[in-house]
């Protein structure tokens, strides 16, 4: 089927099969230099109050309203991510996915092979944002899959023959879906719209791929990334992770935070589309993922994102000439997606693109 063209990773070996395959040394391509700045421990990471919010007194409504919301805009405006709790997932749902995530990284390479990335393609099994030979890699692996709306799904990047995959991460999505609209339609409050305000901005439902990340054990977690610093494009994200492996880290006044895992629960971050749409209001926070020396990791990104045709921009609502003027031009959204994909991960660097300078 017709596709517009979004960009292209370059390939590169997986680190998987290397670790499988007895290696002698971290090869230099994936040591990073200079990567660790202020880290926060996990003790102190606790006393900071890393936001909870409780999805089922969300998607309630009733009298707590404006106390509700408020705690869901000092998380968007200070943190720009929050736990959710009582998100009403079941945790077999959420088991499944992951057992189905932990089958497919298992398979043989040459199994996974069929499902490779093909040029100029950003769905399936291998690396994004490789854009360069000598950039620095990532020790990770991943399979990315477009699963809303259901016209573009590619099923040739599925791998249909791994009993229960497709099932697993089909129901996943619906309930991501679901959870996605409740918040969206939250985040449209807080901006001063209708509920469905946003959703209509953005001429439709909100679209979801799905990036499913394998983080092998390195027995130098101090010279690789499992991922490296980057904000997400979305509108916004979530993330299940591993109920018992601390690896995801946020930049939280100049610090990096780490996430300790409250089980069962989903971590939910503001992307660059949002951050745009609010003017600035709520943040799309740089993260990073850092490797455990002990037990490889999985994670399970869940993005939402406007269509690609549609134009992103702050809404009228956040724009105030006097105490906050636009700070972002108006963008078509694959624009923005394509110059993400020309880059390699940096931090915030491509969010420039957006950004309206002082003349
Ligand atoms: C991502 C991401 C973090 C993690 O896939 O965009 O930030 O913990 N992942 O895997
Ligand atoms: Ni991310």
């Amino acid at each position: 089927s017709w596709k517009i063209w979004v960009g292209k990773s370059l390939p590169v070996p997986s680190i998987q099969e290397i670790v499988r395959s007895d290696f002698q040394s971290i090869p230099q391509r994936h040591i990073h230099e200079n990567k660790d700045g202020t880290i926060i421990s996990e003790d102190l990471a606790d006393s900071l109050e890393f936001p909870v919010i409780d999805f089922s007194f969300l998607a309630k409504g009733g009298e707590d309203e404006v106390q509700k919301l408020q705690k869901l805009h000092l998380a968007c405006k200070d943190w720009g991510f929050f736990q959710v709790i009582n998100h009403g997932v079941k945790e077999e749902i959420l088991e499944k996915i992951k057992a189905a995530v932990a089958a497919f990284f298992e398979l043989p390479f040459q199994e996974k092979k069929k499902y490779a990335m093909a040029e100029n393609e950003t769905e399936g099994y291998g690396q994004n944002f490789v854009v360069s030979e000598h950039q620095k890699h990532d020790w990770s692996g991943m399979i990315y899959l477009l699963t809303l709306h259901s016209q573009n799904r590619n099923f040739k990047f599925w791998p249909l023959s791994l009993p229960g995959f497709k099932e697993a991460l089909e129901e996943y999505s619906r309930e991501m879906q679901k959870l996605a609209e409740e918040l969206q339609a939250n985040f449209s409050v807080l901006m001063g719209l209708k509920r469905d305000g946003l959703k209509r901005l953005q001429g439709g439902g909100l679209k979801q791929g799905i990036r499913m990340n394998y983080y092998p054990i390195c027995s130098r977690p101090d010279l690789v990334l499992e991922c490296s610093p980057h904000s997400d494009g979305t509108s916004f994200t979530l993330l299940l992770q591993d109920d018992d492996v601390t690896g995801l880290q946020i930049k939280h006044n100049e610090a990096w935070v780490p996430v300790k895992p409250i089980p069962n629960s989903l971590v939910v971050n503001i992307g660059d589309a949002t951050e745009i749409q609010s003017n600035g209001m709520y943040k799309s926070i740089e993260h990073r993922a850092i490797i455990n020396e002990k037990k490889p990791r999985i994670s399970i990104a869940t993005f939402m994102f406007p269509d690609d045709e549609q134009e992103i921009g702050p809404v009228e609502t956040m724009i105030d000439d006097q105490n906050h003027p636009k700070l972002y031009r108006n963008i078509k959204y694959v624009d923005y997606v394509r110059e993400m994909f020309s880059r390699k991960m940096e931090g915030k660097a491509h969010t420039q693109f957006a950004k309206l300078h002082d003349k």
